[in-house]
C-alpha cells in the first residue's frame, strides 16, 4: 500500500532519521523514485516548469499543463507518500480559488500533502485547506514563485531580520496546521535553529544538514541537463552527457550498418513461409 503521513510521521520521529525527498517530473521519474528504497518521498515541484516543460521558470506553467504532469508521475507512483505543489497563480488571488485549485490536485488521487510558498501572508489560506483535511507543506527561504521580487535566485535570511522574519513565518505556518516545512536555501545554522525550535519535520534544500529531511530536484542529481546547476546541489551522475554519449554511439552504428545485426535484433521468418511468399 502507499505509505500515508501517519507513516512518514513515524519514521522522522524514530531517532537520527533524516528523511529523504527526490522531485519527480513525469512518468518514469515517478516511477524511479517511487522504486527507490532510500527515498522516503516524492516531491512534485513545480520545478517540473523547467525540467519537464521547457520554460525559463515556475511562473510560466499553466495550471491544466500542471495538472497533466502530476496525473503522469501518479501513474508512476504506487508506494510512497507523495507532496505536490500548488503551482504559482493557482492559489494567490482568493480562498476560494485556492481551494478549487486544491480540489483539482486532490483529486488526481494519492496525493498526500500540497506544498505552498509563502509566510505569514499565507497563513489563514493555509489554515483553510488544513481544517478541510488537506495536509499542507509550506515553503520559505528561497521561494522560486517570487524570484523576480528578489532580483534573481538568491539566498535568504543571511541578516538578523531576515531570519527572525523566516523563523516567524515557519511558528505561523505551524500554527496553522502545516504538516512540514521546506526551507530553500537558509543559512544552515538559520535552518538548524528553526528545525530545532519546531515540532513538525523540515525539509532542507541548500540548507545545511540540521534539517529534519533533504529534497533534491531528480534532474539535478542525476545531471540530467546541461546546465550549471546551484552549489547545494550534489550530482550523483551526469545522464546528460551519457545519454547523448549512448545515442551517438547508436547514430554511428545505424551508419556503419553495425545495428541492426539480423539475428540478435530481428524475427526470422521459415525458409519455406518465404519460398511462398517468394
Ligand atoms: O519545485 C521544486 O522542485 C521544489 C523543491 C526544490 C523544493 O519546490
Ligand atoms: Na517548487
Amino acid at each position: 500500500r502507499q505509505a500515508t503521513l501517519a507513516d512518514v510521521y513515524k519514521q522522522y520521529r524514530a531517532p537520527s532519521n533524516p528523511l529523504t525527498v527526490i522531485t519527480a517530473h513525469d512518468f518514469i521519474s515517478g516511477a524511479i523514485a517511487d522504486s527507490t528504497p532510500n527515498v522516503d518521498m516524492i516531491l512534485i515541484g513545480d520545478s517540473l516548469s523547467m525540467t519537464a516543460k521547457g520554460y525559463r521558470s515556475t511562473l510560466e506553467i499553466p495550471f491544466d499543463e500542471y495538472i497533466y504532469a502530476c496525473r503522469s508521475v501518479m501513474r508512476g507512483v504506487n508506494n510512497k507518500f507523495v507532496m505536490a505543489d500548488m503551482p504559482f497563480g493557482s492559489f494567490e488571488s482568493s480562498d476560494s480559488k485556492c481551494i478549487e485549485s486544491a480540489v483539482k490536485l486532490m483529486r488526481i488521487g494519492k496525493i498526500g500533502s500540497l506544498k505552498i510558498e509563502g509566510g505569514v501572508e499565507m497563513v489563514d489560506r493555509i489554515r483553510k485547506l488544513c481544517q478541510l483535511g488537506i495536509p499542507v507543506t509550506g515553503h520559505l527561504g528561497l521561494q522560486p514563485q517570487k524570484f523576480n521580487s528578489y532580483g534573481g535566485y538568491k539566498v535568504q535570511g543571511k541578516t538578523a531580520d531576515s531570519a527572525v522574519k523566516i523563523y516567524q513565518d515557519a511558528l505561523a505556518l505551524q500554527d496553522a496546521g502545516c504538516s512540514f516545512i521546506v526551507l530553500e536555501c537558509v543559512p544552515h545554522k538559520v535552518a538548524k535553529f528553526i528545525t530545532e525550535h519546531l515540532d513538525i519535520p523540515t525539509i532542507g534544500i541548500g540548507s545545511g544538514c540540521g534539517t529534519t529531511g533533504q529534497v533534491l530536484v531528480f534532474s539535478d542529481l542525476l545531471g540530467m541537463m546541461d546546465v550549471k546547476t546551484g552549489r547545494f546541489v550534489k550530482q550523483y551522475m551526469n545522464f546528460h552527457s551519457q545519454a547523448v554519449k549512448a545515442l551517438n554511439k547508436y547514430g554511428e552504428e545505424v551508419k556503419l550498418k553495425s545495428f541492426p545485426e539480423d539475428g540478435k535484433h530481428g524475427f526470422v521468418i521459415a525458409d519455406n513461409e518465404y519460398d511462398a511468399f517468394l
